[in-house]
């Protein structure tokens, strides 16, 4: 028996590098190994974005389609669509019943989310999406959930509901692991400290290749190099560390160059732009190979959903005799 994944994206608009590192690209790897489930989480997306729900029907589909164009096989995974499944809702009540308001305030991506938000007063659904998450992680007793650094937290959550739940009642559930990307979060190209929509910032995935030029071009390189000659200092720039995420070829012989002034900003900006136009231009071509299906992602999604749900009933019966309230099975 194959070990399971469980991973999900919220439906917010398009995908961008910042996800492919942090979580896509292992989903692609790890897809043969692992049973895979993707969850499309839209309950979560409304969290943030209650007052605009009819975003939605585009937004689960553009996450869908993004993750097959970066090569997530539909053959090999399964694609859910976390509102047709109750079995989460209903874990979530279960489990906030031994989840502290406390707890959920110091989670430290709660906080910074938050923040950076400009919300005060949380919301019982936002403040509580991390229970949620436990709800999504656990429904089909996953193993492992590649994230980016950020959800670590919930995580922890997770894995402590789930040793909670275990032990209250009866070992039904799987305590499940991280598995963090090869780089944990993504610098924004304008020297924020992360790639981010809100801050404008991203290389989407389904740019085109002069979208991709004009985020590189706009990009921060080390401040104290003003000729290409003047040795440069690849440690501390932005440019820099998207050669050591994405171009382990050059990677090298690009921080020697620019110590040496033997390259300058604009040849590296342009070896760079290069690198991910050539990690991208697949993922161009089978989203447009895509494109040719109209109706394919919603199959996907549909036949994918369905097959969740088994899973879910399964546990959601075990849940139940574990807390002694199936009454009349
Ligand atoms: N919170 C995740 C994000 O913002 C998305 C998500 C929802 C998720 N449910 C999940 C990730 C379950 C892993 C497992 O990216």
């Amino acid at each position: 028996m194959k070990k399971r994944i469980l991973t999900g994206d919220r439906p917010t608009g398009k995908l961008h590098l910042g996800h492919y590192l942090g979580s896509l690209e292992n989903r692609v790897k790890l897809q043969d190994e692992y049973d895979t489930l993707i969850l499309v989480a839209d309950i979560q997306a409304l969290t943030t974005n209650w007052e605009n729900p009819e975003a939605l029907a585009v937004d689960v589909r553009q996450a869908a389609e993004d993750n097959l164009a970066v090569g997530v096989d539909p053959d090999k995974v399964t694609f859910v669509v976390q509102s047709m499944i109750p079995q989460i809702a209903e874990l979530t009540v279960l489990y906030s019943n031994f989840v502290s308001v406390n707890v959920l305030r110091h989670n430290p991506t709660i906080k910074s989310e938050a923040a950076q938000r400009g919300y005060n007063d949380l919301m019982y659904g936002f403040l509580g999406y991390p229970v949620s998450q436990a709800a999504d992680i656990t429904f089909c007793k996953a193993h492992v959930v590649p994230v980016g650094e950020d959800q670590v937290p919930h995580l922890e959550l997770t894995r402590k509901i789930v040793r909670r739940f275990n032990e209250l009642y009866k070992p039904v559930l799987i305590e499940p692991e991280a598995l963090v990307g090869r780089v944990g979060r993504l610098v924004g190209l304008d020297g924020n400290a992360k790639m981010s929509k809100s801050m404008g910032n991203c290389i989407f995935l389904s740019d085109d290749t002069s979208e991709v030029l004009n985020q590189v071009n706009k990009a921060v390189t080390d401040p104290a190099r003003i000729r290409a000659s003047d040795p440069g200092h690849p440690d501390i720039c932005t440019v820099y560390a998207y050669h050591l995420a994405f171009n382990d070829v050059e990677k090298e012989d690009i921080a020697e160059r620019c110590r040496g002034g033997l390259i300058g900003c604009v040849a590296c900006k342009k070896r760079l732009a290069g690198v991910l136009n050539d990690l991208l231009e697949p993922v161009r071509e089978r989203r447009d190979e895509l494109k040719k299906h109209p109706g394919r992602v919603d199959e996907i999604l549909r036949a994918g959903t369905a097959k969740a749900l088994l899973l879910a009933e399964e546990t959601m019966r075990e849940v139940r005799e574990a807390l002694q309230i199936a009454y009349f099975s």
